[in-house]
């Protein structure tokens, strides 16, 4: 099976952990229910936050050890349950975890692209933290959900896989397409203003967290074919509506 179900209503509007809790309640019922059958489990699971400052790797993040310091305690459980989907090899479940990049980008996106679009509109600016150079890795949804179909189909048992097609485009870079495409100007925002400016966007849009799929290209022979995250943008789809 694929999990992909997550309380996004409430995780986004204050309660990530409770959102988290659930989540993790979930997957430990899917293990006890596929212990010792050799069926799949695939999960869901991010990048973002992994390792930040270097690029992530699928070793990175697999084993339970001292909590990352750097992360708030929804993103460690949603960490921890990661960790114990892999940990179901052992209990004879062929158990894989996605990593997908914050940007799961495409036609119909609602996510992080979206929000960040959004964000632009009402404020009047397209914004980025600093100098906008922390870089996201990003992949086109249509390619991600060829990589869940090839886990689903073929991952060994206790495999991390990263759903990575660009291993980190610069904040920046991002900012500039979309004050492109909305006539806006383009600006820095403080460190300190991040949280007012960017709502639930200001605690993840600072961070650097590139992230490599050397290994799950090699693993599942996966190769992302989808235009990358800024020639998606330039395509115009996530300018669609009343004041683009
Ligand atoms: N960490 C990252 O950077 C990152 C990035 C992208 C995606 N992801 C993860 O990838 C997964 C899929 O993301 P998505 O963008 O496709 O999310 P989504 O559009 O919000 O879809 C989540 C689905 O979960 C369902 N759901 C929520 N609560 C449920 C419940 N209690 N019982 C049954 N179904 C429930 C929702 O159903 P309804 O529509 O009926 O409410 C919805 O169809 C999620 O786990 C997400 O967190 C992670």
């Amino acid at each position: 099976m694929i999990h992909l179900a997550f309380k996004h209503d409430i995780a986004f509007t204050g309660d990530f952990q409770g959102a988290a809790d659930a989540d993790r309640r979930a997957v430990e019922t899917f293990g006890e229910v596929l212990a010792g059958s050799g069926r799949p489990l695939v999960i869901a699971s991010g990048t973002l936050g992994l390792t930040p400052g270097r690029v992530a790797t699928e070793r990175d993040g697999r084993d339970p050890g001292p909590a990352p310091a750097h992360l708030p305690a929804g993103p460690l459980t949603r960490l921890a349950t990661a960790q114990m989907t892999l940990a179901l090899a052992s209990r004879g479940v062929r158990s894989s975890v996605v990593r997908l990049p914050p940007t799961v980008h495409g036609d119909g996106d609602n996510g992080f692209m979206a929000a960040l679009v959004g964000i632009a509109r009402d404020k009047g600016v397209s914004g980025y933290v600093g100098d906008g150079s922390n870089r996201w890795p990003a992949v086109h949804r249509l390619d991600a959900a060829h990589l869940f179909r090839l886990a689903l189909e073929k991952a060994p048992a206790g495999s991390a896989l990263h759903a990575v097609a660009d291993e980190g485009v610069p904040i920046r870079a991002i900012a500039e397409v979309i004050g492109r495409h909305l006539t806006l100007p383009v600006a820095s925002i403080a460190p300190a203003d991040a949280a007012g400016h960017f709502a639930w966007l200001g605690g993840f849009i600072a961070v650097d967290s590139p992230a490599a799929s050397t290994l799950t290209r090699e693993l599942l022979s996966w190769q992302p074919v989808q235009p990358g995250l800024i020639d998606d943008l330039d395509k115009g789809h996530y300018f669609r509506g009343p004041s683009a």
